[in-house]
């Protein structure tokens, strides 16, 4: 029968399903979102707008919901949640904290901050909108509800961060000139 050495054991010779690949993102969002949930603290006592400072605060909130929401789409998959290191966020994070150390004492501060913040919105935007589109060709319907409201939620804090970014940007060149 199995002469081939290949197929003897099944984990080499069968290609990961989509299932998989699948609970493999989850895994790395979750983690991500954990990072992000220890940012952004950092990020709102680093804002010198009182404006910028609350979105972060209320994004604080929101993150803690997303991770809430990711353990019920694993419990969905009937997988416990658990991590795994996403090297995309932690380098997306790190060029936040340069910011907030090169900046510190910078009118172009809150500028930089809203830039950052956008870069892990979309970083997640882009994870939550695979992840639905994955959640709905497996047929996990209640699963693809959850991600589409904190893909909703991250959309939201993107345009707010827009929003504060003219203003920031405007105030980093007032305060220069
Ligand atoms: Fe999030
Ligand atoms: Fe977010």
């Amino acid at each position: 029968m199995a002469t081939n050495p290949k197929q003897s054991d099944p984990k080499q010779s069968q290609p990961k399903p989509l299932d998989e690949l699948f609970h493999d993102m989850l895994k790395d969002v979750y983690y991500a979102e954990k990072q992000i949930l220890k940012a952004l603290p950092k990020m709102a006592k680093a804002a010198t707008s009182p404006d910028l400072k609350k979105a972060f605060e209320t994004h604080k909130a929101e993150t803690e919901g997303h991770v809430e929401r990711l353990g019920e789409v694993f419990e969905l998959i009937g997988k416990a949640p658990r991590g795994k290191t996403c090297d995309a966020i932690l380098g997306i994070l790190d060029e936040g904290k340069a910011v907030m150390e090169d900046y510190a004492d910078s009118p172009a501060l809150d500028a930089g901050l809203v830039a950052s913040a956008q870069a892990v919105e979309h970083y997640e935007i882009a994870r939550y909108g695979t992840l639905k589109a994955w959640a709905a060709q497996l047929g996990h319907k209640d699963a693809v509800k959850l991600l589409d409201e904190t893909l909703a939620e991250e959309t939201k804090t993107d345009k707010t961060l827009t929003q504060l970014g003219g203003p920031a940007n405007k105030a980093a060149v007032a305060k220069a000139a």
